[in-house]
Parts: C-alpha cells; sequence; structure tokens
C-alpha cells in the first residue's frame, strides 16, 4: 500500500478532496468515474408489508424502505432517483475484512433442546495479498453513499483494526481531510478470555469513522456521570455543585459564566467553573457531561434482552444506533444503511420518527430485518435491486411447499416444506401485476421462551382468513421470506 498527498493547498475545497491517494496493488477504482456512472438501476417493488393481522388493500407507499441489493446498485438506483443531496445520515457496517464467514443461528422452538437453525449470512472473507478486492469493493460504495448526503449530512463507517486506517484515507480521497469529523471509539466487549491473556492489549474496540459535509453540525448527548461524595460543594443557596478548572475557556466564556453564577474562586482567586448536580435513578449525585468520542457506556449486543437478539451474526446493540440516529439526524429525517444486516439501524429510525432505506445483498438478512421491522410496527416497501427476483414454485420437490383446505367458510393454507423456515407470508388476492402484500405472516421471535407443548417451531399453517372463499377460484400467494 502506498499513500500519496498532494501538497497544494490553494487548490479549492472540492480538488483537494483529492488530495490524499491510497494506492493498492491492482486498485481497479478512480474517484468521480465509474463509481457514479449511472446504468439503468432501478428498484422493483415487490412486496408493500405491515405487520400480521391487519388486511385491506388501500396502502400507501411507506417511507420506510427494504431493499434486496448490492450496496453499490443499491446507492446509483437512489442517485438515479434524484436523492443525491438528500440524506441527512449514512450509517454502514459493512464487512471488516475479517476473513470470516458468518452465520446465522436461530433456536428451533419447541422443547429447549439447544437446536438451532444455522444459515450462511454472508462472507468476509477476500482473495489476494494486502486486501485489495476487499479496498476494491468498499471504495466505490463509499464514494456513491457520501455523493447522497444533504448539505449537513454526514456518512458513519463502523470498522474494526483492520479496515479503520483504509477507511479513513478514503474518506480524505473522496470527502477530502476537511470532511473529517470523528473518530468514535466504542468499547464492544469486555477484555476477557483470549483477548486478556494474549501478549498484548485487548483488541475489544470497534471504531466508526465519520466524515461530513461543511454544513454537518452533531448534536452529542449528554450522560450523567457520579461524583464522588468528597467532591461534592454546596452553594449559598444549598445547590450542591462540583468544580473543575478553567481549562480553555476564554476570558469572555468566564464573564459569561460568571453572570450566570457559574464561577467558583477560592481563597486565592484562583478560578473554577462550577458544575451543578442532579440526582440519578439510584439517587446519586451526577455531573451532566457532554458524550465524547470515546463510548465506553453502550453494552455489547450480549447483554441486551433476548428479544432484541436476532441470531444475526455481527449485529449491533440498538442503544448504539439510537445514539448516531438521535445525534446526526433530525426528526423525519432521512437515514440510509446499505449493509443493512439485520435491521439495527432500520429499527433505530423507525423509533426515533425518521425516515429510512435499508439495503443489504444477502438474502438472510432481508428476511432478519424484514420480520424485526414489522414486529416493531413498521410500514415497509421492500424492492429488489439489480437481483433478480427469486422463483417462488410451490411445486418443486426441493422448493417450498403448500397444501390449501376449505374449513367452513374460509380456507386454511399450510406451510408443508420446509418446516423450519425464519419466516412465512401469504397474499390472499395474489395478482402478478402488483407487488406482494402480506395478510398473514408467521415468524420467528427471538428469545422466545420454548414451549413443551408446542413442537413445531413456527406456526405452520395461516390460520383461517378469508371469508367468501366459496366464491370461486382465488390466487394464493405464499412466499418463504
Ligand atoms: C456487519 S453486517 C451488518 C450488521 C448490522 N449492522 C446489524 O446490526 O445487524 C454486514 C452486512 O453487510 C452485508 N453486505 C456485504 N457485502 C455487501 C454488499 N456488497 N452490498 C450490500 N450488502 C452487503 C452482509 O450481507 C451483512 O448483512
Amino acid at each position: 500500500m502506498v499513500v500519496r498527498q498532494s501538497r497544494n493547498r490553494r487548490e479549492p475545497r472540492e480538488i483537494r478532496g483529492n488530495a490524499t491517494r491510497l494506492e493498492w496493488p491492482g486498485r481497479n477504482w478512480e474517484p468521480r468515474s465509474r463509481s457514479l456512472s449511472l446504468g439503468a438501476i432501478r428498484m422493483v417493488t415487490t412486496e408493500e408489508a405491515r405487520n400480521a393481522g391487519t388486511s385491506g388493500d388501500e396502502r400507501v407507499p411507506s417511507a420506510a424502505r427494504l431493499v434486496h441489493g448490492d450496496a453499490l446498485d443499491v446507492a446509483r438506483a437512489l442517485v438515479s432517483e434524484g436523492l443525491e443531496g438528500h440524506v441527512d445520515l449514512v450509517y454502514i457496517d459493512p464487512p471488516f475484512a475479517s476473513q470470516a464467514a458468518y452465520v446465522h443461528e436461530a433456536r428451533v422452538d419447541g422443547p429447549a433442546d439447544g437446536r438451532v437453525v444455522r444459515a450462511m449470512a454472508y462472507d468476509d472473507r477476500w482473495e489476494g495479498e494486502g486486501l485489495g478486492g476487499y479496498l476494491d469493493m468498499l471504495a466505490p460504495r463509499l464514494e456513491v453513499l457520501a455523493s447522497l448526503l444533504a448539505p449537513t449530512g454526514t456518512i458513519w463507517v463502523h470498522v474494526d483494526w483492520r479496515a479503520s486506517y483504509f477507511v479513513r484515507l478514503m474518506l480524505d480521497e473522496i470527502v477530502g481531510r476537511d470532511g473529517f469529523v470523528n473518530e468514535i471509539v466504542w468499547r464492544r466487549a469486555p477484555n476477557l478470555g483470549r483477548q486478556a491473556a494474549s501478549h498484548q492489549f485487548g483488541r475489544t474496540l470497534d471504531t466508526i469513522v465519520v466524515y461530513g459535509k461543511s454544513g454537518a453540525r452533531l448534536v452529542p448527548p449528554t450522560r450523567l456521570e457520579p461524583i464522588a461524595p468528597a467532591a461534592i460543594r454546596w452553594d449559598p443557596e444549598g445547590r450542591p455543585f462540583t468544580a473543575a478548572p478553567r481549562g480553555d475557556y476564554t476570558d469572555e466564556s468566564i464573564a459569561r459564566l460568571e453572570e450566570e453564577g457559574r464561577i467558583h474562586r477560592t481563597a486565592t482567586g484562583k478560578v473554577y467553573v462550577k458544575y451543578f448536580l442532579v440526582k440519578d435513578d439510584d439517587g446519586a449525585w451526577c455531573r451532566r457531561r457532554r458524550v465524547d468520542a470515546l463510548w465506553t457506556d453502550i453494552a455489547p449486543l450480549r447483554h441486551s434482552s433476548p428479544g432484541e437478539r436476532t441470531g444475526f451474526p455481527t449485529q449491533k446493540p440498538r442503544a448504539l444506533l439510537d445514539r448516531i440516529v438521535t445525534c446526526a439526524s433530525p426528526p423525519g429525517g432521512l437515514v440510509l444503511d446499505l449493509f443493512a444486516g439485520s435491521g439495527t439501524t432500520g429499527e433505530s429510525a423507525s423509533a426515533l420518527g425518521r425516515r429510512f432505506v435499508l439495503g443489504d445483498a444477502s438474502p438472510l438478512a432481508l428476511a432478519t430485518a424484514r420480520s424485526r421491522l414489522l414486529r416493531a410496527g413498521a410500514e415497509l416497501t421492500l424492492q429488489e435491486c439489480g437481483i433478480p427476483t427469486a422463483a417462488c414454485s410451490p411445486n418443486a420437490a426441493e422448493g417450498p411447499c403448500i397444501s390449501a383446505g376449505r374449513e367452513g367458510e374460509r380456507v386454511r393454507v399450510e406451510l408443508r416444506h420446509p418446516i423450519e423456515p425464519l419466516a412465512w407470508a401469504v397474499d390472499t388476492r395474489y395478482d402478478a401485476s402488483r407487488p406482494f402484500r402480506a395478510v398473514w405472516h408467521s415468524e420467528r421471535v427471538p428469545g422466545a421462551r420454548a414451549r413443551r407443548s408446542f413442537r413445531r417451531p413456527l406456526p405452520q399453517a395461516a390460520p383461517a382468513f378469508f371469508p367468501g372463499a366459496d366464491r370461486g377460484r382465488r390466487a394464493v400467494l405464499f412466499r418463504r421470506v
């Protein structure tokens, strides 16, 4: 690898973006050329989905989109749709060049015998020395994603020690060095086991590299930090405070703080800034501190509730995405994650009132995210981009198979094969000219307690539905989702 840097500081900012150039053997990417050249890439809507139990055809296309496709195709299609310059937050958690293949594990409901269904989620193995293939994958995707940013937007790239230094150099080249906002270090695991026993400091950290457009302004949250009783003082009005040296506050700032009653002078005349205290839920006095770029207060996923864990490998905690979405996008803003995995970004954006587009190339990621987002109450438009629609053939010996039988006024549809899908759904008014619309779906609930009497992994039969089935024939389609 070679890094080249232009010394011409008089170039305008847009050109200075190119001042850094990372070379790798066989580098196959030139900025502002092929990545942005648009072919006829379009999204095709395959399904409009809302949560089980709701029916009716009067559906408005939703502001939440889940797209099956390569991030490059999806990002280019969004550019063709005119979204360039309109995205408030791009968060991606792409492969890390970990040279591992990741497997999704879902516990089979039924007796708690430890059985799990395993399926390949995605592959993070790259050929060749120097990670050239990985860099050739990532660079054009970063470039098109960055082009979608609004003038106040930011791009967050979640990686670890393996790729963070490459990502910084690539974003220097794409956005410009002036676009650097933060390198956030998230402690994703405690220093235990093999990491702690190794002859080095534990690699327990992930890095989130943040770059932004010139108008980008993040709003970091605050957190409560307990104050030792010995450091608590009381002012004449009986308010508890703690004091800290003035640090780099200017004289003007000190004068302003003085007016606010926030300056404490010692007997020798030394100036300290007062921080008034508040009680936390446990009744301890705390100082409210703005969060900096070292995030040690977001627990790893394994400490989250079983209901949050989807079984998707490399899923990130919801609290992490809640912090990012809150501080980097306005309410109603547009959030984009095209390496979406289990859909954490979408769940967070939906709960926080943001619009979102999620994408992923893995069908298993899509299925996981779809179920998760529907459970969270999102109304989704599912789309495909650059990937042919998978054939859905109920009669194929290897493929999914259903049977249907009359039950009085109604029809009961039963899934015979496969018996352990992650989820399945039924559209009782299927019409090939419009997207699939599930009126019923069944899915694995992560963390659900096993019930002895219920041996089957999922409800395999759609409950009685579509009254009036006796009036002529109806096409019914089911999808393994
Ligand atoms: C680290 S996981 C994302 C996990 C996610 N943040 C979560 O909380 O579940 C990376 C994802 O990127 C997807 N991926 C890998 N290469 C891709 C590509 N070229 N285009 C779109 N998705 C891709 C994988 O299928 C995988 O789901």
